[in-house]
């Protein structure tokens, strides 16, 4: 396993500055968890055991992803937690088309509103590529991550965790998958041991000051 998280680490981050133009509330120490890819088979799980622990998330959402499962999204924003867009088939926004790039958002949002009543405000543009001449047409804000633990690389919880731990400050957003197991029992033992530290797990626009 140390040598799978190795590989995994060296791998190209795709960090990026771009949070630190928000002007994030550092003295609270929020903290947001963001989770990519879904809904999958684990996120009712995942939805659960937030709730049990007063934790909120963030979800940016695949759009056929969402069509599969639209009774997990309607929780999500029922328990409180905010839905984001993560296209409708998690496709490189910088390899399409004007025309192209639109529509994948667009018809992610549409079906994010009529599954949750809510406009959807916030997206995280797949591998964190955007497409530069759809910026003016959108009034979404771009949200990408502080903390990457590499989790669908790792696929072990443990380390998950440890990387999260050791990384994590207040204001920070977490990248997480929650498509995988590793990734669900992770994030659930990740608010367990930050909520001991006194952190609290706040939905992005909470940690924007936007909400
Ligand atoms: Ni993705």
């Amino acid at each position: 396993m140390a040598l799978i998280y190795a590989v995994c680490m060296i791998m190209e981050p795709q960090k990026s500055e771009e949070t630190a133009e928000y002007n994030v509330e550092e003295e609270e120490k929020n903290v947001a968890l963001t989770f990519d890819d879904g809904p999958g088979e684990y996120t009712d799980r995942l939805l659960d055991g937030l709730k049990k622990r007063n934790a909120k998330a963030t979800f940016f959402l695949i759009g056929r992803n969402a069509k599969e499962y639209p009774d997990v999204v309607y929780k999500m924003v029922k328990n409180g937690n905010l839905v984001g867009n993560h296209t409708y088939n998690h496709v490189r926004l910088n390899e399409l088309s004007e025309e192209e790039a639109l529509s994948e958002i667009n018809k992610t949002n549409n079906l994010i509103t009529i599954l949750t009543g809510k406009s959807v405000k916030y997206i995280r543009p797949p591998y964190g590529h955007w497409n530069d001449e759809i910026e003016n047409q959108i009034d979404m804000k771009e949200v990408l991550w502080d903390v990457d633990p590499r989790d669908w690389c790792i696929l072990d919880s443990e380390s998950v965790v440890k990387h999260i731990e050791e990384n994590v400050k207040p204001g920070d957003i977490i990248l997480l998958h929650d498509i995988f197991e590793t990734s669900v029992d992770a994030a659930l033992e990740i608010v367990d041991i930050l909520s001991e530290q006194g952190y609290e797990f706040v939905t992005v626009d909470e940690l924007y000051g936007e909400k």
